[in-house]
C-alpha cells in the first residue's frame, strides 16, 4: 500500500513540476504566469544569461538591416521582459528608431525600464496584455516577441494580432520553442512548417526559419504592402 502511496506522490510532485516550472504556468492561465515571472524578476537575467553580442548579432542587427530603408522606425517588442530586445537594438549606432516594449509582469517590466533609463527619450513602456494589443492597425516597422510566444494562452491569436498592427512592409521577428523543451510544451511549439504555414496564412511572406538556440529557432517574417485576406482589422 506504502508503494502506491509513493507513486502517486512522485506522479503528483511530477505534474506540478511540469505545470510550475518547466511549463512556466503557460497551461494554468496568464494570471499563473505574470505572477510567476513577477516573483522570479530579480533573477531572470541572472538565470538567463544572455550574451550581448548574440543579441546584437541575431536579434538587432538582421532587424537595423530590415529598417535600414525607413528613417525613423517604430518597432513594438511584445512581452518584452527585462528589456532584452529593446537593449540590444538601441545601442546599434545605425538604429535611429524608437521602440514601443509591452509586458503585462510589472516587476519585469520596472527591471527593463530601469536598465534603459539611459536611452529613455527613445523607449516606452507599456504594461498591457500580448493578446490585446492596445495599437491601430498598421502602426509598427517592426514587430518582435523572442522567448515568449509559448507562454501566451493562444499564440495563434497573439501572432494575428501582431500582424494586425504591422505595417505593410513591416517585418516580424519571433521564436519558436524547438528540441525536447518543444515536447513538454504541446500546443505551445510548432514544428517549423506548421509555423510557416500558419504565418503565410496570416497573410505574411518571406517567412525565413533559421536554428538560434539548443531550445529556439528564430522566424522572420514580412507583411506584404499588399496584405493578405486573414488579418481582421480592430479599427
Ligand atoms: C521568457 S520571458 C521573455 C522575455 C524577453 N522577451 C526575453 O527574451 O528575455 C516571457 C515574458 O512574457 C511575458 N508575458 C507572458 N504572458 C504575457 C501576456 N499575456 N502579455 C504580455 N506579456 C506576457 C512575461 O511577463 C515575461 O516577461
Amino acid at each position: 500500500m506504502i508503494w502506491v502511496g509513493l507513486l502517486i506522490l512522485s506522479v503528483a510532485g511530477a505534474v506540478v513540476y511540469w505545470l510550475f516550472f518547466l511549463s512556466e504556468g503557460a497551461y494554468l492561465g496568464r494570471r499563473v504566469v505574470i505572477a510567476l515571472y513577477d516573483w522570479g524578476a530579480s533573477s531572470y537575467d541572472r538565470v538567463k544569461n544572455v550574451q550581448p553580442h548574440d543579441d546584437a548579432a541575431y536579434l538587432a542587427r538582421p532587424l537595423v538591416a530590415a529598417l535600414k530603408e525607413e528613417h525613423c522606425p517604430l518597432v513594438l517588442d511584445v512581452a518584452t521582459g527585462t528589456g532584452r530586445l529593446p537593449l540590444t537594438l538601441l545601442r546599434q549606432w545605425d538604429f535611429q528608431g524608437r521602440v514601443v516594449a509591452l509586458d503585462l509582469s510589472k516587476r519585469m517590466l520596472a527591471i527593463a525600464r530601469h536598465k534603459t533609463h539611459a536611452r529613455r527619450h527613445r523607449v516606452g513602456w507599456i504594461r498591457e496584455d500580448a493578446m490585446a494589443l492596445p495599437f491601430r492597425n498598421n502602426c509598427f516597422h517592426a514587430v518582435t516577441c523572442i522567448e515568449a510566444l509559448e507562454f501566451l494562452p493562444w499564440p495563434w491569436e497573439a501572432l494575428a494580432e501582431m500582424v494586425r498592427v504591422l505595417r505593410p512592409g513591416g517585418h516580424l521577428l519571433i521564436s519558436n520553442r524547438v528540441g525536447i523543451d518543444a515536447l513538454l510544451l504541446p500546443g505551445r511549439a510548432y514544428r517549423p512548417e506548421a509555423l510557416t504555414e500558419k504565418l503565410r496564412a496570416l497573410g505574411l511572406a518571406k517567412v525565413r526559419p533559421q536554428r538560434w538556440q539548443v531550445h529556439y529557432d528564430l522566424i522572420a517574417a514580412q507583411k506584404p504592402v499588399q496584405n493578405g485576406p486573414t488579418v481582421h482589422a480592430r479599427d
